[in-house]
């Protein structure tokens, strides 16, 4: 490691010392006269008064020792100060050269860490400069390393958004699908939107009064059986609502009539699961409440609804019914649209697909949220959505609609 400059200097230093070494380690016990300040410049090691041929042969190991550090000394210096010009002039261009900078300068078994350790072997009084020295290449070399990395990384980026080809055509996206749920939901809403009636949304948690009492249903009714549900933890009051008739007590307690509403939503009942029922489905509910609103009115706002529905030529039937919010009260029925009413297993070979309940709302409804029953009056309807999501898309298991299977829910890409 060391050129022939350095040696040639290192040679002259060593004859130097030398000579420093046979005159002192000669004259030196002559100089210390005695034995006694002999053995104190030795530094009291000695147990016992040593004769004077061991005294000159301890001074000249002791001066050996001193040139040898002085030698060594040099030499790490000039070992460090190698590295510090080797790090200042280096210059890794590539992802390689710079990697082979950072194993041999900063990695974890750099050549830099042992020479933390040579410190023992620098002479006492340019430790001090040793160390700082030391500090300050291995300082270097990781700042240059942090910037030769900082430039790499941004060269890489400039390299990438130079590689980005905006013409070029886009990579294909997987389209998502509705789910029968929504895409069912959307349009018996959309039927409705066209004849002036507006969405209106609540909340799946009601309280008792809203979900049973003001709809005609208080906590005796036997009707309530029917529709049994979800408390929340420690209490009579509160439920996850039965059906979204819930909404018509909330509206009519906020508006003033004329009121035409259709209410999509969640609702949940205590039924046991199966092929054919479920503890949670949607419906989506009417109400028009005006002045002199009629029974015909209804009957043909739902038959507008089923032909918009079912197809131009559905015919739609009543029949006699009970729910406590509503007098009359009536299931709708509509031609069945799978067979065209010659029999088939959906209508169970009747002809006719119940679809809703509908009914006059109720006075004593009214009543109950606020709204004079001398001006007004009103039709109600509810429908469950999964009966007919199911039927529309010949779906055999209500369970499938809830699973969020991904091989179900692809199947209805096209439905949109
Ligand atoms: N709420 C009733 C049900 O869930 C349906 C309905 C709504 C009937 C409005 C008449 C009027 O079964």
């Amino acid at each position: 490691m060391l050129d022939k400059k350095r040696c040639s200097t290192l040679k002259k230093r060593v004859e130097h010392l030398f000579f420093k070494v046979i005159l002192s380690g000669f004259f030196l016990p002559f100089l210390l006269f005695s034995k006694k300040s002999l053995r104190s410049f030795f530094g009291g090691q000695l147990k016992r008064p040593a004769t004077l041929p061991f005294y000159i042969s301890k001074s000249y190991l002791c001066a050996f020792n001193f040139i040898k550090k002085e030698i060594m000394s040099a030499e790490i210096f000039a070992i460090v100060n190698q590295f510090k010009s080797e790090i200042e002039n280096a210059t890794p261009s590539t992802k390689e050269e710079v990697e082979q900078f950072r194993i041999r300068f900063v990695g974890s078994k750099n050549v830099l860490k042992p020479l933390f350790g040579e410190i023992r072997n620098v002479e006492n009084e340019r430790k001090k400069e040793y160390g700082q020295l030391v500090n300050a290449v291995k300082d270097a070399a990781e700042a240059k390393f942090q910037a030769l990395k900082n430039a790499s990384e941004s060269a890489e980026e400039e390299v990438s958004s130079q590689d980005l080809d905006l013409s070029a055509p886009p990579e294909p996206m997987s389209l998502g699908a509705h789910h029968p749920i929504t895409i069912t939901m959307n349009r018996i809403v959309d039927i409705f939107s066209r004849i002036g009636f507006n969405v209106a949304e609540e909340r799946e948690i009601e309280d008792d009064w809203h979900n049973f009492t003001a709809m005609n249903t208080p906590a005796d009714h036997p009707a309530r059986d029917m529709q049994d549900t979800f408390y929340l933890k420690n209490s009579t009051e509160m439920l996850l609502r039965t059906h979204t008739s819930s909404v018509q007590s909330r509206v009519m307690m906020s508006q003033a009539p004329p009121i035409r509403i259709i209410a999509p939503g969640r609702v949940y009942r205590n039924e046991t699961i199966s092929a054919r029922a479920h503890c949670q489905f949607h419906q989506v509910e009417g109400l028009y409440i005006d002045e002199n609103v009629s029974f015909a009115e209804m009957k043909q706002t739902l038959l507008y609804f089923a032909q918009e529905m079912y197809g131009p030529d559905t015919k739609i039937r009543m029949r006699p019914s009970y729910f406590p919010f509503t007098e009359p009260s009536a299931e709708v029925d509509v031609t069945c649209f799978i067979c065209d009413t010659k029999g088939c297993n959906v209508c169970k070979y009747t002809g006719w697909v119940e679809i809703m309940g509908c009914g006059m709302v109720d006075p004593a409804v009214l009543k109950n949220c606020g709204i004079d029953t001398e001006k007004y009056t009103g039709f109600a309807f509810g429908m469950g959505i999964e009966r007919q999501a199911m039927m529309l898309y010949s779906i055999n298991d209500i369970r499938l609609l809830f699973e969020n299977d991904v091989r179900f829910l692809k199947q209805f890409t096209s439905a949109i």
